[in-house]
């Protein structure tokens, strides 16, 4: 079974739709951790539109599992997580005007900037994954340019509006994992997983760790955080 990641920033959501300092992502940390999560995930995105860099920093004092940042690929952010030290970072492609990360990075086409950001970032001893979609190509590029992981985007798995095409899309997923690891890489997954979808990824052998955040957060206003987290795991 994968390890669950749990991605907090939609508590940070609900704080900045008011700009109230509550709920605060730090006690969901907290919770998150005690209910089993083996990791928290936060994205710092250039517009600071849900978590701050106050919270980053909270962060890294007090999560004891580990602090997973996912960051857009430009030198103020790569400042941030060499000064922060995250126990990992997720580069992915940053657009101001989306909802949410649309796609996986484009590392072949970007392999020389990300090469040296990679660098960078692995200089303090922290590991790199990138989000990417599940294309053989991309898989080759990200270890070419010395990632340690990538996460394969399953938000094209999530979205799939027949069971063909999800079975279709699932079988990308697979063999992305396959290749992955065939290079050497880690191995995780996430995007859009919910509680009625997550099953299927769950059983990748090859999956090391699943990102999820939009549907426990959500589920965790009806039944509360820690409730929400031990049934992603019970269906884990
Ligand atoms: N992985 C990445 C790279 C993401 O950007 C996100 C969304 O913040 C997730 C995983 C989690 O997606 P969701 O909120 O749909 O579970």
């Amino acid at each position: 079974m994968p390890k669950m990641m749990v991605n907090i920033d939609h508590v940070a959501t609900i704080r900045e739709a008011r700009g109230t300092y509550y709920p605060d992502p730090v006690f969901a940390a907290g919770i998150a951790e005690m209910a089993g999560a083996a990791g928290i995930i936060i994205h710092l995105r250039e517009d600071r539109r849900h978590i701050k860099d106050r919270d980053l920093k909270i962060l890294r004092e007090v999560v004891r599992t580990k602090l997973n940042l996912e960051m857009a690929a430009t030198i103020e952010m790569v400042n941030i997580a060499r000064d922060i030290k995250p126990d990992m970072v997720t580069l992915v492609p940053e657009k101001r005007e989306e909802l949410t990360t649309e796609g996986g990075l484009d590392v072949v086409s970007l392999s020389d900037k990300l090469e040296k950001i990679i660098e960078k970032i692995k200089g303090k001893g922290i590991k790199v994954s990138l989000f990417i979609d599940p294309k053989e190509s991309q898989i080759i590029a990200a270890h070419k340019v010395h990632a340690d992981m990538i996460e394969i985007h399953t938000g094209a798995y999530s979205d799939a509006k027949s069971e063909k095409a999800r079975a279709g899309e699932l079988k990308k997923v697979i063999r992305a994992a396959v290749k992955g690891k065939e290079l050497g890489l880690g191995v995780n997954g996430g995007h859009g997983l919910h509680y009625h979808n997550v099953r299927e990824i769950a059983l990748i052998p090859e999956i090391d760790e699943l990102s999820i955040g939009h549907a426990i957060i959500a589920r965790a206003v009806f039944v509360g955080l820690d409730r929400a987290i031990r049934d992603m795991l019970a269906l884990m």
